[in-house]
C-alpha cells in the first residue's frame, strides 16, 4: 500500500476508457460553445458588477476601473482555458480537472481536485440559484405578486413586509430607511428559499431526461441571453459619457481594482464545465478546445464592453444594488428595456445552473467509475443514457442548500475552489509537458511555461485577496474530503484491482 495514494492512471488507460464510454456522443462544436457561454454569463455580470463597481460597507469598489478588473480576471481565465484545452485534447474523458490530475499528479491529488470541484459546480450553483431567486422575486413583486416571507430566504433569515407588500430581509439599511414605521411592519422568520429550491429541481429533471434535450434548451436560452447583452449595449451606448462618469477612473486605486476582480471572478466561473462533457462530444479533441476558448473570448469582450458602458452611463450610486443593469437603464429613462432585460435574465439565468449541474454530475460519474465513490453514482439510465442516480443526488444536494443557506457563503467558497482548480490544472500541464512530451496533443497551449506561470500567479493573487474566513471554510471542506478518501476511496479504488480496469 506504500504510496498507493500517489498511483497514477496512464494516459493510454484514460484514452481507452474514453473510447469505451457508454454515454451518448451527441454534442458538436456549436452545442459545446453554447454550453460554455451558458455557464459563463449569469449572476456575475447581471448581479455582482454593481457591488464590484460601487463597493459595499466591507469592500472597496473598483469604480469605472471595473473594466480593468474584468481584463485581469479575463486574462487569468484565458490562461487557464488554454491549459484546460490542452488537457481536453489529450484526455477526452468525463471528469475534467479531476481526470487530468489522476494522470499528472496521482490519485490523492485527483481526489482532492474532484472534491474541490464540488465547491465550484455544486456550491457555485447554490449561489446562482439564490441569485436567480432574487431576480425572480423582484419580478413577481413588480407584478404585484408577493411571495410570503417564510418562503423567500435562507432558513432563519428575519424578514419584514415593506409597505409596498414585498418581503425583504431585515438589514440595517432597511431598518434605517423605514425607521419611522418599522415597529408596525409585519415580520416573520424564513423557512426556505422556495424559488431557489424549485429551480434546481426543474433543472435536475431536465438533465435526467437527456443531454441532447438539455443542450437544445440551453442553445435557445443562450441566444436570448446574448441578445439581452446586445440590447443593453445598444440602449446604453447613446448615454455613454465618460467625461462625466469616468472621473476619477479608479477611485480606490489598485486595491479597489483587485477587490473588484476577486468578486467578478465569479462571472467567468463555468467555462471549464464544457470539458466535463468530453464523453458526450462528437469530436472532443478538436471541439472542446475550440468551444472553451471561443466561449471565453466572446464573454470577456462582452463583459469589458458592459462594464465600460455601465460605469460610463450613470453615477456609481445607481449601480449599488442587485440588478445594476436594469437600474442603470431605468436611470436614463429606458424603463421598458429595463423590464425586458429583467424578464430575460430571469428566463435565461438557469442555463448557468444547467451547465454547472451537468459538470458536477459528470465529475461524480468519473470518480465513481474509478471506484473512489459509490458505484451507484456511475449507473447510466437504460433509456435516457444519463447518469441518473448522480443526477438525483446532485439535484437534492444543491436544492437543499440553495433553499437554506446564504448566498455570500456559497459564492466565496465557489471562487476559492475554482481558483485552486485552475492552479492545479496549470501545474498539471507543465508536469505532463516535461514527463510525457511524446503524448498526442491535438491542441497545445502556446509558450506553456509563460501561460502556466501567469495562470498560477494571477490565480494565487486572487486567492490571497479572499477573506480569511473563506480560507478556513475551504480548508475544513478539504479536510473532510481527505477523511472520506482515507476511509473509502483508497480501499475501493479500481487501481487496487487491475482486473477491474476497463
Ligand atoms: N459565471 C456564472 C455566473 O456568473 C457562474 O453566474
Amino acid at each position: 500500500m506504500t504510496n498507493s495514494f500517489l498511483r497514477k492512471k496512464s494516459l493510454e488507460l484514460l484514452q481507452r476508457e474514453s473510447e469505451e464510454s457508454s454515454l451518448k456522443r451527441s454534442l458538436g462544436v456549436f452545442d459545446l460553445t453554447m454550453l460554455g457561454i451558458g455557464a459563463i454569463i449569469g449572476t456575475g455580470i447581471f448581479v455582482l458588477t454593481g457591488e464590484a463597481a460601487a463597493g459595499t460597507e466591507h469592500a472597496l469598489g473598483a469604480g469605472p476601473a471595473l473594466t480593468v478588473s474584468f481584463v485581469i480576471t479575463g486574462l487569468a481565465c484565458l490562461f487557464a482555458a488554454l491549459c484546460y484545452a490542452e488537457f481536453a485534447s489529450m484526455i477526452p474523458i468525463s471528469g475534467s480537472a479531476y481526470t487530468y490530475s489522476y494522470s499528472s499528479f496521482g490519485e490523492i491529488f485527483a481526489w482532492i481536485i474532484g472534491w474541490d470541484l464540488i465547491l465550484e459546480y455544486a456550491v457555485g450553483n447554490v449561489a446562482v440559484a439564490i441569485g436567480w431567486s432574487g431576480y425572480f422575486k423582484n419580478l413577481l413583486d413588480g407584478f404585484g405578486l408577493h411571495l410570503p416571507g417564510y418562503l423567500s430566504a435562507a432558513t432563519g433569515t428575519d424578514m419584514v413586509q415593506l409597505p409596498s407588500g414585498m418581503w425583504t430581509a431585515i438589514t440595517p439599511a432597511v431598518q434605517e430607511t423605514y425607521a419611522d414605521t418599522f415597529a408596525t411592519l409585519p415580520t416573520e422568520t424564513a423557512l426556505i428559499n422556495l424559488p431557489a429550491f424549485l429551480i434546481t429541481v426543474v433543472i435536475s429533471a431536465l438533465l435526467y431526461i437527456g443531454i441532447q434535450e438539455s443542450a437544445r434548451v440551453n442553445a435557445v436560452l443562450v441566444l436570448i441571453k446574448l441578445a439581452l447583452v446586445s440590447l443593453f449595449l445598444f440602449y446604453g451606448i447613446p448615454h455613454f459619457a465618460p467625461e462625466t462618469y469616468w472621473e476619477p477612473f479608479a477611485p480606490n486605486g489598485w486595491q479597489g481594482i483587485m477587490t473588484g476582480a476577486a468578486l467578478v471572478f465569479f462571472a467567468y466561473v463555468g467555462f471549464d464545465a464544457v470539458s466535463t462533457t468530453s464523453e458526450e462530444a462528437k469530436n472532443p479533441q478538436r471541439d472542446l478546445p475550440l468551444a472553451m476558448i471561443g466561449a471565453l473570448i466572446i464573454c470577456t469582450l462582452l463583459y469589458i464592453a458592459v462594464a465600460a458602458v455601465l460605469t460610463g452611463m450613470v453615477p456609481l450610486g445607481i449601480l449599488a444594488n442587485e440588478k445594476p443593469v436594469a437600474e442603470a437603464l431605468i436611470a436614463v429613462g429606458e424603463d421598458r428595456v429595463a423590464l425586458l432585460i429583467a424578464m430575460g435574465v430571469t428566463l435565461t439565468m438557469p442555463t448557468v445552473l444547467l451547465v454547472m449541474q451537468l459538470g458536477q454530475i459528470r465529475i461524480l460519474y468519473a470518480m465513481s467509475r474509478d471506484g473512489l465513490l459509490s458505484p451507484r453514482l456511475s449507473e447510466v439510465h437504460h433509456r435516457f443514457l444519463t447518469p441518473s442516480f448522480a443526477t438525483v443526488i446532485v439535484g437534492l444536494f444543491v436544492a437543499i442548500l440553495a433553499g437554506t443557506i446564504d448566498i455570500s457563503v456559497a459564492a466565496e467558497l465557489t471562487n476559492i475552489g475554482t481558483l485552486f482548480a485552475f492552479v492545479l490544472v496549470a501545474i498539471g500541464i507543465w508536469i505532463l509537458r516535461v514527463r510525457r512530451p511524446d503524448a498526442t496533443r491535438k491542441f497545445r497551449a502556446p509558450a506553456y511555461r509563460v501561460v502556466c506561470s501567469l495562470c498560477i500567479l494571477i490565480c494565487l493573487g486572487l486567492m490571497v485577496a479572499l477573506p480569511l474566513v473563506t480560507w478556513i471554510r475551504f480548508l475544513m471542506w478539504m479536510g473532510l474530503g481527505l477523511l472520506v478518501y482515507f476511509m473509502y476511496g483508497i480501499r475501493k479504488s479500481k487501481l487496487n484491482r487491475p482486473e477491474d480496469l476497463v
